[in-house]
């Protein structure tokens, strides 16, 4: 049977678009695709991959770090993000509202897992996890994690979510103001003048600011 027919710059970055196909086939065939997807990220690091286009590794003005989305499946929602992080960078705690599965593709990433505190709203911390090239982490859809990348290397990340995280309004812990806040962490794309990675045929490879 046919595949998906592809578009965009990504058409051409072959083990790449085995690995979206792989994901299409785990979120039509699994109620809980999270094992699957991950399992197909282990074999694209395993492989070598690399983002060859340097556009999507590049930082955005001013910031510390870029995240590009790379493919939203028109038909189920899910999305493939690559996110750059200079060295030293954390992100704020924060929620996805959905399933996730990240893998580093370079550097190094440190992953801290938080839980609600029983009767406050502060997070708990929890497990520290450290990442290297090639590990592949998933995380629950009530789970609550901050990331950061160890002094002196910069990370490169490639993350599947079961929802357009992006263009959603999600949750993050001020340690200012201590409480939590809402947030809608939009992706580099239309900044930065670089089409979606990948496409379904007949998609508009846009990522327009909304
Ligand atoms: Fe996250």
């Amino acid at each position: 049977m046919a595949g998906p027919a592809f578009i965009g710059p990504g058409a051409a970055d072959a083990a790449f678009v085995r690995f979206v196909a792989a994901c299409r086939s785990a979120l039509s065939a699994e109620a809980e695709p999270a094992p699957a997807v991950a399992a197909a990220m282990r074999g694209l690091l395993a492989s070598g991959w690399q983002m060859a286009d340097a556009r999507y590794c590049a930082h955005q003005p001013g910031r510390q770090y870029g995240s590009y989305l790379l493919y939203r499946s028109a038909d189920t929602g899910f999305v493939v993000i690559l996110d750059s992080f200079a060295a030293g960078q954390t992100t704020d705690i924060h929620d996805h509202g959905t399933w996730a599965v990240v893998g580093v593709v370079a550097g190094v990433e440190q992953d801290e897992v938080f839980k609600p505190a029983p009767g406050t709203d502060a997070p708990v911390a929890g497990p520290i996890r450290l990442c290297p090239a090639g590990s592949v982490t998933a995380h629950a859809p009530d789970s609550l994690h901050r990331l950061r990348t160890e002094p002196g290397t910069d990370s490169i990340s490639l993350h599947v979510y079961g929802a357009d995280v992006g263009d959603r309004q999600r949750n993050a812990w001020s340690e200012t103001a201590r409480r939590w806040v809402r947030f809608r962490s939009g992706y580099a794309n239309a900044a930065m003048g670089v089409p979606v990675y990948l496409g379904d045929a007949g998609a508009d490879l846009a990522d327009r600011p909304r």
